[in-house]
């Protein structure tokens, strides 16, 4: 089988190719980020292999499907990049990995929060440049606070636990109650009003669909308590932006970790230091000292890297042996 791999980084390449030296496959490398400009570059091959800022909409799937691609691997958990009912329409089965390390992603929010509430960039640049004072640096015990968790599946739960550690009251809301870890004491599932209006800091971690687009809007922001912060690893889309800058501009919201990005394909992962952006909205959030954003680096870890791709290429392995595909999306 042939497989080509689009958006291939450096940092992933030496994972990726020690997981597929355990099998035959012939594998092209592509750096080009998968859309309709660079669709073609699929010819020949079996299988393409995707990544989360690739964009497989209704018309590349089709592309893909004419040049004969049987199968779409996706190297991430989240599927949203990809137009599913059109993959199923085109007969393309797709298959993703759906648990890598929710450590990776659970302490890359906890790393976030930290940072923000602990001023941390700012530190760090104002030591460097011989500016030992400390104004402007005053944080807040997380010992006691509350902390609400949207989405409390692999990662939401592990980042919970994460948060009994430093003592916090965790809260969490999600449309499927895990009671043991009510039980346990991890936290108590509450409806979402009441998370909104209790938490200090509130992280996401639901995926991106119809239901959770624009959860964090002008008027969730409203029911929340003055200078929340907000901690996205989740999607970017699962954030209004528009409302959201206007919050910080208000000081309603007080601080943002953000790893995603509404618009965040075509601008992450790229080096943009000579050529500036173009997103507005963006541009904006760059300015408050206190938003923090990272270009999606949440799953950077070796052991999320090594996992994914090992069950990427047992995805792809599957299928062509005819096994059962279990990590399917549906
Ligand atoms: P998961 O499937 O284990 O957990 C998601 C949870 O959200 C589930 O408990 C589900 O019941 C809940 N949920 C779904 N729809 C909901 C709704 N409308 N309202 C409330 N709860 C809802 O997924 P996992 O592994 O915890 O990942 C969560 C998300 O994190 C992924 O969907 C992905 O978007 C994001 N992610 C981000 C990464 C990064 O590098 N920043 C890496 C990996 C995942």
């Amino acid at each position: 089988m042939i497989i080509g791999i689009f958006q291939t980084h450096n940092f992933e390449k030496p994972f990726l190719e020690a997981a597929c030296a355990n099998y035959h496959f012939q594998v092209k490398f592509f750096t080009a980020r998968l859309d309709q400009d660079s669709v073609a570059m699929a010819k020949n091959c079996d299988v393409i292999c995707c990544f989360a800022n690739d964009d497989l909409n209704k018309e590349v799937i089709k592309s893909l499907h004419d040049l004969g691609v049987k199968l779409i691997a996706t190297r991430s958990a989240g599927f949203n990049h990809i137009d599913i009912s059109a993959a199923k329409e085109f007969k393309i089965p797709v298959v993703r990995v759906p648990e890598y390390s929710p450590y990776a992603v659970a302490e890359h929010a906890v790393a976030l929060m930290l940072s923000l509430n602990r001023k941390i960039p700012q530190a760090y640049l104002r030591v460097k440049e011989l500016n030992f004072t400390l104004d402007g640096l005053v944080g807040f015990d997380l010992h006691g606070k509350t902390v609400g968790v949207i989405g409390v599946g692999r990662i939401g739960k592990t980042f919970a636990k994460i948060m009994n550690g430093f003592g916090a009251i965790v809260l969490g809301y999600d449309i499927q109650k895990d009671e043991d870890l009510e039980r346990t004491g991890v936290l108590k599932f509450v409806e979402l009003e009441r998370l909104f209006k209790e938490s200090d800091i509130i992280s996401l971690h639901v995926p991106l669909n119809a239901q959770t687009k624009h959860l964090i809007n002008q008027n969730t922001i409203q029911m929340m308590k003055s200078a929340v912060m907000i901690i996205n690893t989740g999607r970017g889309g699962l954030i209004d932006t528009t409302a959201l800058i206007e919050a910080l501009k208000k000081k309603k919201i007080g601080s943002a970790g953000l790893d995603v990005y509404e618009e965040e394909e075509g601008v992450f992962f790229e080096d943009l230091s000579c050529l500036g952006i173009e997103d507005d909205k963006l541009a904006r959030l760059l300015t408050f000292p206190n938003v923090l954003i990272t270009s999606h680096q949440g799953f950077l870890t070796a052991e999320a890297l090594s996992n994914i791709a090992q069950t990427t290429f047992q995805n792809i392995a599957d299928f062509g042996a005819g096994r059962e595909l279990v990590n399917k999306v549906i």
